[in-house]
């Protein structure tokens, strides 16, 4: 999710753009830029791969000053992670500069005749092409709002649009298609600012105007003119806002922990976006580093990982073996960096970690490469160690910063993300065909919804759960095969935000031990969707029941048999077995988190813990 500012009036520019943008690192980026128009400099264009600071470095070395800016946190979606793609774009004239959030469906096409018209472009970006086209019609209007309204006029997709002219240094004009990409006016006493969302202003100002479906704002230092994109004057009140930044973070949820669980469509669809070709029953996966004969020589995958991370590692060793056939192992990084593990030439060490800074996780691949086995990492924070230390290269969750100490949505991330790898594998070694391909390309392709579905169908009814179980001192959490890692992850979303404590159980193994535990006081989670082993699981089920344990059953939309068994049945829809892991965790996600909130417990920061574990 890109971030944008924009400010025009007598403060220093840059200064507010700047902060605005590191008010904006919450919602994740890859590079960053900022343009500045001030006399005698003129137009100053600035930008960084990385991380924030890289930038702030970059304008320490060359500042850049003036009174209207914009800035940009670019979200890489066309386009690599390079400088040349970061924004913001200027038009072939130069003189107009441009920065976007969302994406131009249509971009080849525009791109197409705007190169016939003799445009070059340095970028792969789509928001290269509309700051060309700008340039385009204020070449023959000689007008920056009414080129902004040609062009935006030609664009499908949903997009949040920032742009200035050197040649009007004294307005900005800001315009929004579709719900993709808001935009927020922030007014001040003699200055206005321009965001994509308030968090960026709040330091500023808490009077808004927000901007609707294909509306376009001309900004001035003491006047908003607002318009429909084809004219129409449109008078917006400006609204107070009571939020904070932090608050503002968290949108209209209570806690990150809630936002995040509700934002898994979103990640889901970021992380699918650009890597799969249902046509050609292909998957491409941009930053692997390996080829397909590199991936047809490895005959070991070792995938090490820490909590929540090594539960999506035990998922990914049965997605890769079920698709590609390549043996995985499954190791704590913690126990990986001390067990001296025989990797052999033919090892590959897939490091699965949302942060990139997980201590055992990093000494892991360190390991890996003291034996020259190459590393690709699985992990959601661009730039971090993590990635840089991958020499087989990285899958990116794209999953926008997670700042819910408890992991939710990396974790599904992480799901989707061994899947991909999987299928990348598969189509290397040819173990699917491309039409086998294209319908697990399919199944995912379906899972946002479904997600979405699991997430509107269930949160209200995991809170009521919550209500009952909330004094619990224990819980069981049992499942079998795909759903075994879920009862785990599910086991430790309880334990880490609420403090009861949870264990997590194949539900093959109760009768070795844990089925002693059962008694009318204990709830059991069990993990039950119609899938191979959902008759087993149906006698876990009652085996539990025969002890007077309290059955909370995860099940397949339908499933009266389940239902009549257990206490309570919360429903998934179906999907491929090996996604089910995706749908079935999502109330244990909510479970814990309402569990934990009736316990007046610290959600997004419970006691003890760190969202990024950098020491051993
Ligand atoms: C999970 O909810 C915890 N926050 C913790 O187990 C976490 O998954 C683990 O520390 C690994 O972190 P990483 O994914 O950033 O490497």
């Amino acid at each position: 999710m890109c971030g944008i500012v924009g400010y025009i009036g007598p403060r220093n520019a840059t200064e507010v753009v700047v902060n605005g943008l590191q008010r904006l690192e919450y919602r994740g980026y890859d590079s960053a830029g900022i343009a500045i128009h001030g006399e005698p400099e003129g137009l100053q264009l600035r930008r960084s791969v990385g991380k924030l600071i890289n930038l702030v470095e970059h304008l320490s070395e060359a500042p850049a000053r003036g009174n209207i800016g914009i800035g940009h946190t670019r979200w890489a979606t066309h386009g690599g992670v390079t400088e040349e793609n970061a924004h913001p774009h200027r038009s072939s004239c130069g003189e107009i500069v441009v920065i976007q959030n969302g994406i131009v469906e249509n971009y080849r096409e525009l791109k197409g005749r705007l190169i016939e018209l003799g445009h070059t472009f340095d970028s792969q970006t789509d928001t290269e092409v509309i700051a060309h086209l700008v340039g385009h019609y204020y070449s023959q209007t000689g007008q920056l709002e009414a080129a902004v309204r040609q062009a935006l006029g030609e664009l499908r997709g949903g997009n949040a649009v920032v742009a200035f002219s050197v040649s009007e240094p004294d307005r900005i004009v800001a315009a929004r298609l579709g719900n993709a990409g808001s935009v927020t006016i922030g007014l001040g006493d003699g200055e206005i600012f321009v965001a994509s969302d308030m968090p960026a202003i709040l330091d500023y100002t808490r009077t808004m105007i927000f901007l609707e479906d294909r509306e376009v704002a001309v900004v001035s230092r003491d006047a908003v003119r607002m318009s429909t994109l084809t004219g129409e004057y449109v008078k917006r009140e400006p609204v107070a806002v009571q939020w904070d930044p932090v608050s503002a973070a968290k949108g209209d949820y209570k806690h990150f922990m809630q936002k995040e669980i509700n934002e898994q469509p979103r990640a889901l669809m970021d992380i699918l976006r650009g890597r799969i070709d249902q046509d050609a029953g292909k998957v491409y996966l941009e930053d692997l580093k390996l080829d397909d004969a590199a991936l047809r020589r490895v005959e070991r995958i070792y995938a090490v990982a820490c909590g929540t991370a090594w539960h999506a590692g035990l998922l990914a060793k049965f997605i890769i073996e079920s698709l590609a056939c390549v043996r995985v192992e499954v190791d704590y990084g913690s126990e990986f960096r001390y067990r001296q593990p025989v990797l052999g030439d033919d090892a590959l060490l897939l490091a699965i970690t949302q942060s990139g800074e997980t201590a055992d996780t990093l000494a892991a691949m360190e390991e890996a490469r003291n034996q020259g086995a190459p590393s690709v990492a699985l992990v959601n924070a661009i730039g971090s160690q993590a990635a840089r230390v991958a020499d087989g290269g990285t899958i990116y969750l794209h999953a926008g910063p997670e700042i819910g100490v408890a992991s939710t949505k990396a974790f599904t991330s992480m799901i989707v993300g061994a899947y991909l790898f999987g299928l990348r594998l598969a189509q290397a070694r040819e173990t699917l065909t491309p039409q086998q391909i294209r319908e697990h390309i399919q199944a995912l392709i379906e899972l946002p919804g479904k997600v979405e579905q699991v997430i509107q169908q269930t949160e209200s009814q995991c809170a009521d759960l919550a209500e009952h179980y909330y004094h619990a001192t224990n819980a069981l959490y049992l499942g079998r095969q795909f759903n075994y890692p879920i009862a785990l992850e599910g086991a430790l979303k309880l334990k880490e935000i609420s403090y009861i404590h949870a264990e997590g159980y194949p539900a093959g193994e109760m009768k070795h031990g844990p089925v002693a535990l059962i008694d009318e006081n204990l709830p059991v989670v069990c993990i039950a969707p119609r899938d191979p082993i959902y008759e087993k699981m149906l006698s876990n089920v009652e085996q539990v029941k025969a002890r007077h344990g309290q059955v909370i059953a995860i099940g397949t939309v339908g499933d009266d048999d389940l239902a009549a068994k257990a206490d309570h049945t919360i429903f998934v829809p179906e999907t491929l077995p090996l996604l089910t892991p995706a749908l079935t965790v999502i109330p244990l996600q909510f479970f814990a988190y309402y569990v934990a909130l009736l316990r007046g417990a610290d959600v997004d920061q419970p006691r003890n813990l760190a969202k990024s574990v950098t020491v051993e």
